[in-house]
């Protein structure tokens, strides 16, 4: 894609949104309603605004300033910025209907819920259909929260759900006062805490780091209006969580700078959590199996994870247990672009979080050239004092990745007093480590065609120069996304190869949630994990019988695996490539689709116990039981060691019309002939609603390999299209690895 183009087609709407923040403080954007047009030609209608404009800011020229948009075609008004007094005088003029400052609903901001379409003007969805998550209790498992928030305000709740037995542990800077009706509970653990990590730490339920409030904001905050990334404009908006009326339980179990989250008190937490009555468990940490889960899904408590950060290795996934959701992180329809001016007046665009600039550092800079690698021995050879340093990612940059070396630079860049950083990558999205630069430095992340044109160009001038403007906030379909991000950990598991990792993929980059008591962005599977839960949460209000399981399916199978254009969804990586299911399991999430799947995969509660024993207490049939973990009913295939032929079982519930017809789609995986049967499949009403069908997969190709990817789509030929993934390993030879 072009990004001057993605550039200028949203200019325009992201001046509404960024140029309250860049002029005359006094002055504000407000709308001006003027009613039907009294004219059919629209230039006209245009002419007549700038009039009345004129009329009170007194010059024309003034008027051409602070017009910002004229509303011509369907109706009379328009934008303009303005002081207060010119507003109450253009208000009393007899054409202006209605006039009012600019707000900011529905933005950009949890852009993250109108990207996956739960939007609050959406009135057939399952936002709606779950009331907003009323009354549902999530737990969430992490580093404590911020009570001031007002993203936790309780305004207009009601009391706390009767059913609640959980209580108001108290501690340094919380009292009780610190929960209310929308923070229904909170319990610490630091018992398996060294003094080490908890010195400089609350030792409460207060999140000293930022990262538990972040997901509790995510999962259930209320809206908050007007509020952006450390309140200096970028991707301004409401904030609000996925179940913006949901209540939250918190367990403290990660302390420190670096949130260490102990796997005894991760356990307590849980136990804890079961008995005091939440609906859904959260937990952005990991990696580890936690074997505690099982009896919170047992209980039809369902357990949400996040996949990682290890990504783009494969096998890296963690929290790889049956029974819990393991969530991969993508990107949004949402991007941060900053222009770069060259002297010789090439326009060319970036990303940056450079938000707080200044009158100075808007103006022309000497522009170096740092090199590759841009190391310190390197940067000690220039005088970078008060010029914008170019500087690229090494040459090899699979054994350091950029987000490895990138905070050094920063570091000594700024630190020899450089004006700016222009930073030259492979395309991976990495702007939160730009957070070193507080907004006020301009460091720009291009890629490498870019960088080349501009070195080309200092190259070619006695004095280069460059001048980087404000970062922009641009959003919506020009936005190539989702993307699987980078980070994002990737399958196969390694200890249960035969259960697919990660299962579903939410947005997970530059997630703009609550932090003390400011808004920031942080990305990672982290903030993935509590879109998947707010969506779980959901789903337990619309359907209070159905089991994590058929949660889990509801998810799994009404995923997309391509973007709104129809395209494959990508994933982020030294290359970039068409995602498969290791990368995000069944495909990106689809709330609304997810309420209605039609068929679900569901799992008793016997078959987690049989693992559970199988592995802490193996008894006769365990080796084979083991050996065929594909046998188990989950939402999708992994064959991980097929010699030549396999059949795999799985049933069906029909959890739709009592009478439905669906009929087997078969995307085989390369290499192997697939087979299911029956192939058509009949629900009718008083008859069963599970339905077990065969899988068969014959190898074509007798060949060692890696996996190859394919799927099986019920479609009704109406709404539903329950699709899960597949992945077949073909082994001939035991001793013969895939890195051979
Ligand atoms: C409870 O904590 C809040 C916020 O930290 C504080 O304003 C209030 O004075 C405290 N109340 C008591 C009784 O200590
Ligand atoms: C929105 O936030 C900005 C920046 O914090 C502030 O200047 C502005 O007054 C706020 N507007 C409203 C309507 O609250
Ligand atoms: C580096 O450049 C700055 C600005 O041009 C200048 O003031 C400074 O003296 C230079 N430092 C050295 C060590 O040459
Ligand atoms: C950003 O702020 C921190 C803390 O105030 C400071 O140490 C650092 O030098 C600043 N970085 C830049 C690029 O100004």
């Amino acid at each position: 894609m072009d990004w001057r183009s993605a550039f200028s087609s949203t200019l325009l709407l992201v001046l509404l949104l960024v140029s309250p923040f860049f002029t005359n403080a006094s002055s504000r954007l407000y709308i001006v309603y003027m009613g039907e047009k009294k004219h059919d030609d629209p230039f006209v209608v245009t002419a007549s605004h700038y009039d009345i404009l004129t009329s009170v800011i007194g010059s024309k020229d003034g008027s051409m300033k602070s017009m910002v948009y004229s509303y011509k075609h369907g109706f009379s008004g328009f934008a303009a910025m303005l002081t207060e007094s010119q507003a109450e005088e253009l208000a009393k003029l007899p054409e202006v209907i209605s006039m009012k400052p600019n707000t900011y609903h529905q933005v950009h901001t949890t852009r993250s819920w109108d990207f996956l379409g739960m939007n609050y003007h959406e009135q057939s969805g399952l936002l709606k259909k779950a009331n907003y998550g009323e009354d549902v209790i999530v737990g969430v498992i992490d580093s404590g929260i911020w009570p001031e928030s007002r993203s936790f305000d309780d305004n207009g709740y009601g009391p706390v759900p009767a059913r609640w037995k959980g209580k108001c542990q108290t501690g340094v800077a919380f009292n009780a006062t610190g929960c209310n009706r929308k923070i229904i509970g909170v319990r610490w653990y630091s018992g398996d805490m060294s003094d080490e990590i908890l010195k400089g730490e609350y030792l409460s339920a207060r999140d000293g780091h930022g990262h538990g409030t972040h997901t509790a904001s995510t999962i259930a905050g209320g809206h908050v209006w007007n509020v952006s990334h450390k309140q200096g404009g970028l991707a301004s908006g409401v904030a609000h969580g996925g179940a913006p009326r949901a209540r939250v339980a918190v367990y403290k179990a990660c302390w420190g700078p670096n949130i260490d989250c102990g796997g005894a008190a991760i356990l307590a937490a849980i136990d804890d959590a079961i008995n005091d009555g939440v609906d859904v468990l959260s937990l952005s940490l990991g990696p580890g199996e936690f074997w505690g889960t099982i009896h919170a899904v047992t209980r039809g408590i369902p357990v949400v994870f996040s996949a990682g950060n290890e990504g783009p290795i494969p096998q890296t996934v963690g929290n790889t247990l049956p029974w819990v959701i393991t969530v991969a992180a993508t990107t949004i329809d949402r991007t941060f672009p900053t222009m770069i001016t060259l002297g010789n007046k090439e326009k060319l665009v970036g990303q940056s979080l450079y938000y707080k600039a200044t009158t100075k550092s808007r103006k022309f800079q000497v522009l170096v050239d740092g090199g590759f690698g841009c190391n310190t021995e390197k940067l000690a050879l220039i005088n970078v004092t008060g010029k914008v340093v170019l500087c690229s990612a090494p040459s090899q940059a699979a054994f350091t990745p950029p987000r490895q070396v990138l905070p050094g630079i920063i570091r000594h860049v700024a630190g020899a007093g450089a004006a700016g950083l222009i930073f030259a990558q492979y395309t991976v999205n990495l702007l939160e480590d730009l957070n070193a630069c507080n907004g006020s430095m301009p460091c720009v992340i291009v890629d490498y065609e870019i960088a080349h044109r501009i070195r080309s160009y200092a190259a070619t001038t006695r004095t280069p120069v460059v001048e980087v403007s404000p970062t922009m906030t641009a959003v919506g379909s020009g936005v190539l996304s989702p993307r699987v991000a980078a980070f994002s950990s990737r399958g196969p598991g390694t200890i249960f190869p035969a259960i697919l990792k990660p299962d579903i993929a939410a947005p997970g980059v530059s997630i703009l949630a609550a932090l003390g008591d400011s808004y920031e962005f942080m990305s990672g599977t982290s903030m993935a994990c509590p879109h998947v839960s707010a969506v779980v949460a959901l789903l337990k209000i619309v359907h209070p019988d159905w089991s994590p399981a058929m949660i889990k399916s509801a998810i799994v199978t009404t995923a997309s695996v391509t973007d709104r254009f129809g395209m494959p969804i990508q994933a982020e990586g030294v290359p970039r490539k068409v995602a498969d299911p290791f990368d995000f399991g069944g495909g990106h999430i689809e709330p609304d689709r997810a309420v209605d799947p039609g068929l679900v995969y569901d799992m008793d509660p016997r078959e987690y116990a049989k693992f559970h024993n199988c592995i802490f207490d193996p008894k006769d049939d365990c080796e084979s039981y083991m050996r065929q973990l594909y046998q188990l009913n989950l939402p999708s295939i992994v064959v991980p060691d097929l010699r030549d032929s396999v059949t795999v079982w799985r049933t069906i519930t029909n959890v739709g019309a009592a009478e439905a017809t669906y009929q087997a789609v078969l995307e085989a995986p390369v290499g192997m002939t697939m087979s299911v049967e029956p192939s058509v499949i009949t629900f009718t009403s008083g008859g069963s609603r599970s339905v077990t069908f065969k899988v068969t997969f014959t190898t074509r190709q007798r060949v060692q390999g890696g996996y190859t990817f394919g799927s099986l789509t019920w479609q009704d030929g109406s709404t539903h299209s329950v699709r899960i993934p597949i992945a077949v390993r073909t082994i001939i030879q035991d001793f013969v690895a895939d890195t051979s």
